[in-house]
């Protein structure tokens, strides 16, 4: 066998479809191209129309197959939504990767159940209707991914997690349940955790070259986190090579959570 046909067997996604929710920025829009790069058909997910045409026109410049649907996560119609228009490009998803998300940081005696309510539907409940959509299909048909983009908030306070830790956390245990629910069908359901990422999620703190050079400074590697730095953890997590790891936090965070 040659090389390229063993990467292929482990990594190649060719044939299989995709939802990326998020993949028009950030995190979300460097696995989207990871994906699409290796094979599958992608549908990227967001409100914004301009960053999505941006994003899939990149992609189908690169030679790959990307559609996007514009749709708001915040509202359970908005999700089914989403769901419907997205299963209706490539057909059912085989693998759904939960990227979107809103980091809202008021301190916490003053955070309001407008801010609670709008993190917990775009974080949480999002990523559980689309699971609840999504999922009992992949298990019929014996094959699936689901990997939610988490926080290192989901195990410990940093910068007013606020609601957005208590999203995250909740997101690792819906990612547990879900693995329990289908892996023996071939469903494996595991989390990304960034630590602290330039992406336009953070462009507060991120605009602060002090701040910056400190969490920098926190991690192992003594860089901060690029959005392409979840490419390969990603392109891994959605296709054959990873058929046994379900369940898990995958922390792509440079050292950071563990210095
Ligand atoms: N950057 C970090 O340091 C960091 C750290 C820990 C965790 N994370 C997590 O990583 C994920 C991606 O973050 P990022 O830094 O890449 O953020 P980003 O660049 O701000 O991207 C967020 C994406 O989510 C979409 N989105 C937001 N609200 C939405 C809604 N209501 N409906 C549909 N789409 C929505 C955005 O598009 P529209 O605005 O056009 O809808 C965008 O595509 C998030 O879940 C975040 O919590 C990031």
């Amino acid at each position: 066998m040659t090389s390229g046909a063993y990467l292929s067997g482990l990594f190649a996604l060719d044939g299989r479809v995709a939802v990326v929710t998020g993949g028009s920025s950030g995190i979300g829009r460097a696995v989207a191209g990871a994906l699409a790069r290796v094979g599958a058909r992608v549908v990227v997910v967001a409100r914004g129309e301009e960053r999505l045409v941006e994003t899939v026109e990149e992609l189908r410049g690169a030679g790959c197959e990307a559609a996007w649907v514009s749709g708001d996560l915040g509202s359970r119609g908005g999700v089914r939504a989403v769901a419907e228009a997205a299963a209706g490009v490539f057909g059912e998803p085989d693998i759904l990767v939960n990227c979107a998300g809103i980091n809202l940081r008021p301190p916490l005696g003053e955070l309001g159940e407008d801010v609670w309510d709008a993190t917990m539907a775009v974080n949480l409940e999002a990523p559980f209707l689309l699971g609840q959509r999504f999922g009992p299909g992949m298990a019929e048909r014996g094959y699936g991914r689901i990997i939610h983009v988490t926080s290192q908030q989901a195990h410990r306070a940093f910068v007013s997690s606020g609601a957005h830790g208590v999203s995250k956390g909740a997101l690792e245990s819906l990612a547990r349940s879900q693995a329990e629910a289908w892996s023996r069908h071939g469903v494996t359901c595991n989390t990304l955790v960034p630590g602290f990422v330039m992406t336009p999620l953070n462009a507060r703190l991120s605009s602060d070259p002090g701040r910056v050079a400190a969490l920098a400074a926190r991690t192992m590697v003594g860089r901060n986190g690029l959005a392409e730095d979840f490419a390969g953890a990603a392109v891994f997590l959605a296709g054959p090579a990873s058929a046994y790891v379900t369940g898990q936090s995958v922390f792509v965070d440079g050292g950071f959570s563990v210095h």
